[in-house]
């Protein structure tokens, strides 16, 4: 397989964690047989500093080519007190704008090693395994007007969705579901929102398409709590922008180990855009101790929903278990009487294990 793939290292360890990707793709391709071309971009505050801009044009035309683009993290305090238009952020909200990428995919399982580490009680936890599907591209996010006005006393921001941006979403998460354990929850705001109105009518009228596929309605501030109460009642969660925003977040922590989470930003032709969900870490970057793990299991995540690797992507998983379970971790993780290691030392780690599962495999397919 050949592939086109652009790099955004964008700020903080973004940088650190995209050398551990290249790393784990190139040995990917050599012990598959496949061949990944890199091509590395600005984004970010790492674009405003060398261009002016969070997101040059050079970029969008780059990603506008790709066959799945990396992201490492942008943002950093460096950049705070800039006006909006020119944040960092605005680099990747306009990538994933630009580029119809409308599903957020952002699994959170929680690893046996490190699941003592969770803020609830370890048999709270134990067992959870979420899908949270967040709309993208829509609502809040992106709804016009969004300005001051009244002389700047007053303040309007604009949640607006198309009937169609709500069905694709929402038609992605029951498929979701039927390939999990059938368990859909939709998250919305219906008895305020006119728009959770509207969505909730189309989950349900999608539902007559999926009758396999048992459907629960929970409102938003219900499923912040449930979230803490009994994250293990829930499969598949679906919501739009805004809300999926903040309650991805509230479930990446749950697990005990936030540095260790990827995730997928996609659209219908599996095109996508791959990130770890820890951000930018401005605090520890440069000092060589970033948590590469959340960085290579969204390779992972990349070459199962834009490559259909799904043998490779799964070595790639296991090789990242079998890390922890062998006690590595780096500062941010917790491992009682575990082994503390760079990010550099964690990638050849990883690199060692994949190396030698494929090695072990292609040996038993000789017997087949
Ligand atoms: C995320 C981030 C972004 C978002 C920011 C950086 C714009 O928090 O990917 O969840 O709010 O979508
Ligand atoms: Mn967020």
């Amino acid at each position: 397989m050949n592939k086109q793939i652009i790099l955004l290292p964008g700020d903080g360890v973004g940088k650190e964690i995209m050398e551990s990707a290249k790393i784990v793709l190139n040995t990917v391709a050599s012990e598959f047989g496949h061949s990944f071309a890199f091509h590395q971009h600005a984004i970010g505050g790492d674009a405003i500093d060398q261009f002016g801009t969070p997101l040059p044009e050079d970029t969008i035309k780059a990603c506008q080519q790709a066959d799945a683009i990396l992201l490492g993290a942008v943002g950093g305090n460096k950049w705070d007190s800039l006006p909006g238009h020119m944040r960092p952020e605005k680099g990747l909200l306009g990538i994933r704008k630009n580029l119809g990428l409308f599903a957020n995919l952002r699994p959170v399982k929680g690893f046996a090693s490190l699941l003592h580490a969770s803020p609830l009680k370890e048999d709270v936890i134990k067992g959870s395994d979420i899908l949270i599907i967040r709309e993208l591209t829509g609502g809040l996010y992106f709804g016009k007007p969004s300005e001051r006005i009244a002389n700047g006393d007053a303040v309007v921001d604009t949640l607006s969705y198309h009937r169609s941006e709500m069905e694709r979403i929402i038609e992605k998460a029951f498929q979701s579901a039927r390939l999990r354990n059938k368990h859909l929850t939709s998250v919305d705001k219906a008895n305020v929102l006119e728009s959770s109105r509207l969505w909730r009518e189309i989950v349900n009228e999608k539902s007559k398409d999926y009758p396999d596929v048992k459907v629960e309605h929970l409102l938003v501030d219900a499923a912040a709590m449930k979230l803490i109460t009994q994250p293990n009642s829930f499969d598949v969660m679906v919501t739009e922008n805004l809300f999926g925003d903040i309650l991805s977040d509230e479930a990446s922590v749950l697990t005990g180990s936030l540095g260790m989470l990827p995730s997928a930003s996609i659209r219908s032709d599996g095109v996508g855009l791959y990130e770890p969900v820890h951000g930018s870490a401005p605090d520890i970057a440069g000092k060589g101790i970033a948590n590469p793990l959340g960085m290579i299991l969204s390779v992972a995540l990349m070459l199962k929903h834009s490559f259909q690797l799904e043998e490779e992507a799964a070595q790639i998983e296991d090789a990242v278990n079998e890390c922890l379970e062998q006690g590595y971790h780096t500062p941010d993780l917790h491992i009682k009487n575990g082994k503390l290691v760079t990010t550099k030392e964690m990638t050849e780690l990883v690199v060692e294990n994949l190396t030698t599962k494929s090695v072990s495999n292609s040996i038993c397919s000789m017997y087949v």
